[in-house]
């Protein structure tokens, strides 16, 4: 509640039950009385014009952006090449739309193949990275969610944002936009899936620490755990809870836990190779038609350990 230096005093006296978010707005720097009226009305602040403008906006984006509830975060790192990252990525947003969750989806490898390809939205209309890389400041979770492509194909789905990278010269995430895009992401959505270089570079360490969980993706492959290793090393300072995401089978029988074990990482969950996914994102389609997949079911399982999804489900 906005009020003027006029209206506080009878605010103050006219018994209305306390409520968070009250504020008083002066055109001149207040006088004792507003000041105590205002501590009798139980106001938050009392902000003078013009001065106080941009907190004023920033409360009143706060109100717009409040759902009652933040959302989840989700970083994914490949734990070697080619690991399967981006496209668990695409499926978890798939899932989650699916299931009625809505989340967003962020590319932050800026070297990547494009998640708006993974998710066969190249062509979707909405702001691209490099209209977002200039933001400092922050973003209000109505704003962004105006601004992204919305991605899911049927309207009986829940909306899946997308922020994706262009065709364009790769560019930097500076880490201030990197971070305050997902805390808006948070504040709009259910969810929030970012995709990170192995390499984590200094926006990813912006959503690592940030992130609620953080998972590796790693072929069972002996190589591939070895690369794994490395990988986990660098990120686990910063990731408050790292699981892996093991895709099998080994061709020499490594399974799971085997990898979960070498590594010294909780499993988050094991899925199968899935022939069809290559295929499906070649043609431009996304994981939207791997329905009841290993890809699917997987990320069905990452869901539902966040609370996101119900167990049966999953
Ligand atoms: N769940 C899966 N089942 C079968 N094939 C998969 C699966 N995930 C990925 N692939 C295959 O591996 C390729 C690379 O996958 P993806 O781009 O997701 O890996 P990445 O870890 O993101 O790689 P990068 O190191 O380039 O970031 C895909 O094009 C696809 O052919
Ligand atoms: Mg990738």
């Amino acid at each position: 509640m906005i009020v003027g230096p006029d209206a506080v005093a009878a605010v103050a006296v006219g018994g209305l039950p306390r409520r968070p978010g009250v504020l008083v707005v002066t055109a001149r720097a207040p006088d004792a009385t507003v000041w105590q009226s205002g501590v009798e009305a139980g106001a938050e602040a009392v902000l003078e014009l013009p001065v106080g403008g941009s907190q004023i906006t920033e409360r009143l984006a706060d109100s717009l952006d409040d759902r009652g509830r933040t959302g989840v975060t989700v970083a994914v790192v490949g734990g070697c090449g080619g690991a399967g990252a981006s496209t668990l990525v695409a499926g978890l947003g798939v899932a989650a739309s699916r299931a009625g969750v809505e989340a967003l989806v962020v590319d932050g490898d800026p070297l990547g193949g494009g998640l708006d390809l993974a998710l066969g939205s190249e062509s979707v209309g909405g702001d691209r990275w490099p209209a977002l890389v200039g933001i400092s400041g922050r973003v209000s979770a109505q704003s962004l969610r105006m601004a992204l492509p919305m991605v899911s194909p049927s309207s009986r789905m829940a909306a899946l944002s997308l922020l994706s990278w262009d065709r364009g010269d790769p560019q930097a995430v500076p880490p201030d936009a990197i971070r305050e895009v997902v805390a808006a992401g948070e504040r709009g959505h259910d969810l929030v899936i970012v995709d990170l270089p192995r390499w984590v570079d200094p926006a990813g360490e912006q959503v690592l620490i940030k992130a609620d969980v953080t998972l590796l993706v790693v072929p069972a492959e002996v190589r591939a755990v070895a690369a794994a290793g490395r990988v986990a090393a660098r990120v686990r300072a910063m990731a408050a809870a790292l699981e892996v995401v093991v895709r099998g089978p080994g061709p020499a029988g490594l399974t799971g836990a085997h990898v979960a074990e070498a590594l010294q990482l909780p499993l988050a969950v094991e899925m199968r190779s899935d022939r069809r996914v290559a295929s499906a994102l070649d043609l431009g389609y996304g994981p939207w038609r791997l329905r009841r997949g290993p890809l699917a079911q997987a990320c069905d399982v990452v869901l539902a350990r966040q609370g996101l999804v119900r167990e049966e489900v999953a």
